[in-house]
């Protein structure tokens, strides 16, 4: 949601941000522009549209440039168009502002800074920043960006310019995350790591309510009351191949084909296969006697999260509730430090999720943050972490982080579970050796791709689809709705099969297509009576099923996708695989940007 480069150095910026924003699309936008200071001043180029609509553009900046700004909006405060891209500049041109996130009390800024002369050309929240740091610059572009923030609220990254000093970049962030890095000579600032990869050889996440003031020799970090933060930076582990598509056409289908690693990295360290036990040393001393758990989070997360509570509550004699991060602070969940509060996310990011565990912190709740982003905002403000190893995802639609969050959370149950002396060590034994199974069987169901894509061709005129199932496949429903509806744009519902009689079955009509995840031993011959019922409605039976050749199936079905046989916390993880081919190829069929579907953002930084 947003993107923000920025680089100082000895190198020609416009290229070095231009393939910053190609880099960072995959998180959402509709305009883009660019900065850059030289000696003439700041000259600076944006437009409504993609990076690419950008590229003639930048010819008319000075190309021996070496300082500058880019950012990719994604529209909150006025529409889409050249006048409200970003960067912003003040009345004079002197001050260029790329902003994520927002400044909830634009209004009265902006209004005062009207009264006082400030000129405004757009819609945003973003502009108010240029003209209040113009008002407050004195000479010190730091101290003025700081008591400019200071007056600022709600969530943003900021990443500003001024030509009075033009050796410098002064970013800040309130929420939104930041990330900067340093090579030989080089400083650069990023919204996040992708954008990085290949160029920095360090790294660090700039915290909240913290600036720093960037210049080609190094970075000072500050907090919002003036003083001097130290951490130590990390270096860039990831690989510059991994944000590379490698062959596919989109990211999405290269990282559902990496699920089979995503899922084995993500469990390697969490399970020991020879002694068949599972061991998460980062919570050992980390973790109170607790009475009741809460799993919060958002979209895809959730829906991991639900599996989680499936899962957990037959091994965890505790109440355990998962409760989307949004709705999580509106409602009154019974906190103390008894409560164990589980935040579950991808980006480690989402603001949502974010705004949940800090209200878990202020009721006295441990917090555990389950993520793919070491210190990232949850990871640092949460007790303690698990992390998924998926490495990086970039289809905005996730789908290998989804496998990896429930492999992580299975392990977390059985963690838990083994530590309160709920399950036994063969109980434990057995799980670690059907996980330790899971990455091939993977490989193995993610073999139906060439019958799905026939699947998904006679789908994809469908105006509705439903997704039915019982216990624990029913967040899988839910997750193979969303994906199908996120980048197909066909309406879809996941619903528990037993729920259809109370209402969605008034949607099936002739040909409606009814995607059904069936599972021996998982409610089955209730779901097949549901089968019939759609079949009696002269619907279109999709089933996934472990029974591909039992009668029933073979009598009910209109498709059939098979899933290798399995129990526990893989069943979930199997399921989960043909909906995502499903959805993408459907997608495909449709003709539609599956990497970057309409309206939406890979990391959600605004509430
Ligand atoms: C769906 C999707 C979103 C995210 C949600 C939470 O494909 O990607 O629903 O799952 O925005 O994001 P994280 O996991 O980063 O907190």
């Amino acid at each position: 949601m947003c993107g923000i480069v920025g680089y100082v150095g000895a190198k020609q910026v416009v290229p070095i941000l231009f393939d910053g924003l190609k880099l960072l699309e995959y998180r959402g936008y509709d305009s883009a522009g660019i900065a850059v200071l030289d000696g003439e001043g700041i000259s600076r180029c944006r437009r409504a549209g993609k990076v690419r609509d950008l590229e003639q553009d930048l010819r008319s900046l000075p190309p021996a440039a070496t300082i500058g700004i880019g950012h990719t909006r994604w529209a909150t405060h006025g529409k889409p168009t050249n006048e409200n891209a970003h960067p912003q500049v003040d009345c004079h041109g002197k001050i260029a502002v790329v902003h994520n996130g927002i400044i909830e009390n634009y209004m009265p800024l902006r209004e005062q800074l009207m009264a006082d002369g400030h000129v405004f050309s757009s819609e945003t929240d973003t502009e108010v920043l240029a003209h209040l740091v113009e008002s407050l610059l004195d000479g010190d572009l730091l101290e003025a960006v700081r008591k400019a923030v200071a007056r600022a609220e709600g969530a943003f990254a900021v990443a500003i310019l001024s030509s009075d000093t033009p050796d410098r970049i002064v970013v800040a962030r309130r929420g939104s995350p930041l990330v900067i890095g340093q090579a030989e000579g080089e400083t650069y600032v990023a919204s996040d790591i992708p954008a990085l990869l290949g160029r920095a050889s360090s790294v660090q996440f700039l915290g909240d309510d913290e600036l720093a003031e960037l210049t080609a020799d190094g970075f000072r970090v500050i907090d919002f009351h003036g003083n001097e933060v130290r951490r130590p930076s990390r270096s860039v582990s990831a690989d510059p191949v991994s944000i590379q598509k490698g062959g596919y056409k989109h990211f999405m289908l290269k990282e559902i084909h990496e699920q089979a690693r995503a899922v084995g990295e993500t469990l390697r360290e969490k399970i020991d296969a020879s002694v068949q036990t599972v061991r998460l040393p980062s919570l050992d001393n980390a973790i109170p006697e607790f009475d009741h758990i809460y799993l919060v989070s958002c979209g895809t997360a959730f829906h991991a999260s639900l599996a989680a509570e499936y899962l957990w509550e037959q091994i965890l004699p505790v109440p355990i509730q998962a409760i989307i991060a949004s709705e999580f602070r509106l409602r009154s969940p019974a906190l103390s430090p008894r409560t164990l509060v589980v935040a579950v996310s991808q980006s480690g990011e989402t603001i949502d999720t974010l705004m949940a565990v800090r209200r878990a912190k202020d009721g006295g709740a441990c917090v555990i943050a389950l993520v793919n982003n070491e210190q990232s905002a949850i990871d640092r403000e949460s007790d303690a972490a698990v992390y998924m190893r998926a490495g990086i995802e970039i289809g905005v639609a996730a789908s290998k982080t989804f496998t990896a969050q429930i492999s992580a959370l299975g392990v977390l149950g059985l963690y838990l579970a083994a530590r309160r002396g709920t399950l036994s060590a063969s109980d434990v034994e057995q799980e670690v050796g059907r996980l330790a199974l899971l990455p091939g069987r993977i490989t193995e169901c993610l073999q139906q791709e060439e019958s799905i894509i026939q699947i998904a061709e006679r789908m994809h005129h469908a105006h509705d689809v439903l997704f039915l199932a019982r216990g624990v496949m029913f967040p899988i429903a839910l997750e193979g709705a969303l994906k199908l509806k996120e980048i197909s744009y066909i309406h879809a519902e996941g619903y528990p099969a037993g729920e259809m009689k109370h209402g969605p079955i008034a949607l099936i009509d002739e040909g409606t297509p009814v995607v059904f995840l069936l599972s021996d031993g998982l409610a089955y011959d209730k779901v097949l009576a549901n089968m019939e019922e759609v079949k009696a409605r002269n619907g279109h039976v999709i089933a996934i099923t472990d029974t591909p050749d039992a009668p029933a199936v073979l009598k009910l079905a209109d498709d059939i996708i098979p899933v290798p046989a399995s129990e526990g916390i893989s069943r979930p993880i199997l399921f989960a695989l043909p909906l995502q081919l499903l959805a993408y190829h459907t997608a495909i069929w449709r003709g539609t940007d599956v990497d970057q579907p309409r309206n939406l953002a890979k990391t959600v930084t605004v509430e």
